[in-house]
């Protein structure tokens, strides 16, 4: 099975903390040169500093905020100039929390720019160096709400179902270059996101956190929450050569959680 990255560079988005920078950790330990991006760059510069360096891989960082497409673009183009990216990791921080019963239309304008615009903008950018090696991956870290609708989560339901129709439409249209676009659905992985979404859960609702947090526990059939590098590992299996006839699926990864089968 060849799970080697050697030679391959990797554009992880999202990836100063979390499920982010546990997939750059992976990457890079199968040999891809990885580029980050997010908005701390003392953070960035830490992150980085954390990967594997094994295969004489060069790593570095890129600044941008995701609520500006714009600028996320031009940052992309600007590093991009003759080089090109082999994997591209769909990543950022989720919409907040709330009903969509009192949602503004605003916060689904800003969750689509966030998600939809800037994934968009980013294919575009290293769809033509992977058509020209006629090796590529798109890979999208969506949420198991793609399956089934999460509670209080409102606004992040419906654009996370976008994207995940947005990266099948791709899949389809992508697919006879040698590139692949998949996503993956983390469930509940322990991160700053997860930690911060039961503080606010067990707040409105006048709960202890740590009850909440067992009962959430107890709900998924492992009894446990994910680690950030089980989800990372499911990401770099499918930003391999061995994952070259997996195409256009979204796979959840949270410990048989949702109910689907
Ligand atoms: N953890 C879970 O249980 C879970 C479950 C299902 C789905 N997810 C989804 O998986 C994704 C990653 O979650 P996570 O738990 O790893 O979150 P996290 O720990 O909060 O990390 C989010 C990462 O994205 C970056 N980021 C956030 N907002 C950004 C922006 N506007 N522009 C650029 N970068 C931004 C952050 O860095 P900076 O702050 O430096 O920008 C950070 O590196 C999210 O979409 C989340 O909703 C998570």
């Amino acid at each position: 099975m060849n799970l080697s990255l050697n030679n391959k560079t990797a554009l992880i988005c999202g990836s100063s903390q979390g499920i982010g920078l546990a997939v750059a950790q992976e990457l890079a330990g199968l040999g891809a040169n990885c580029v980050l991006l997010a908005r701390n760059e003392e953070v960035l510069r830490t992150a980085v500093q954390s990967l594997s360096k094994k295969e004489n891989q060069e790593h570095q960082y890129l600044i941008a905020d995701f609520a500006d497409p714009e600028k996320v673009r031009s940052v992309v183009y600007e590093f991009l100039n003759n080089r090109k990216i082999d994997i591209l990791i769909n990543n950022s921080g989720g919409p907040k929390p709330g009903l969509i019963s009192t949602a503004a239309t605003t916060e689904f304008e800003n969750a689509f720019r966030q998600h939809v615009v800037n994934n968009q903008n980013l294919a575009l950018a290293v769809i033509p160096g992977m058509k020209e090696s006629g090796y590529g991956r798109i890979i999208n870290i969506i949420s198991t709400s793609v399956r089934v609708p999460l509670k209080n989560l409102g606004v992040s339901n419906t654009i996370r179902a976008a994207v995940a129709s947005w990266a099948k439409t791709l899949s389809n249209e992508i697919g006879q270059f040698g590139i692949t676009v998949n996503s993956v659905l983390p469930g509940f992985t322990k991160t700053e996101r997860l930690n911060s979404m039961i503080e606010n859960n067990a707040k409105q609702a006048n709960r202890d956190v740590e009850q909440l947090r067992s009962e959430m526990e107890a709900d998924v059939p492992l009894r446990r929450f994910g680690e950030p590098s089980e989800i990372a590992t499911m990401v770099a299996f499918l930003a391999t050569p061995a994952a070259s006839y997996v195409n256009g699926i979204s796979i959840p990864v949270d410990g048989g959680r949702t109910g689907t089968i």
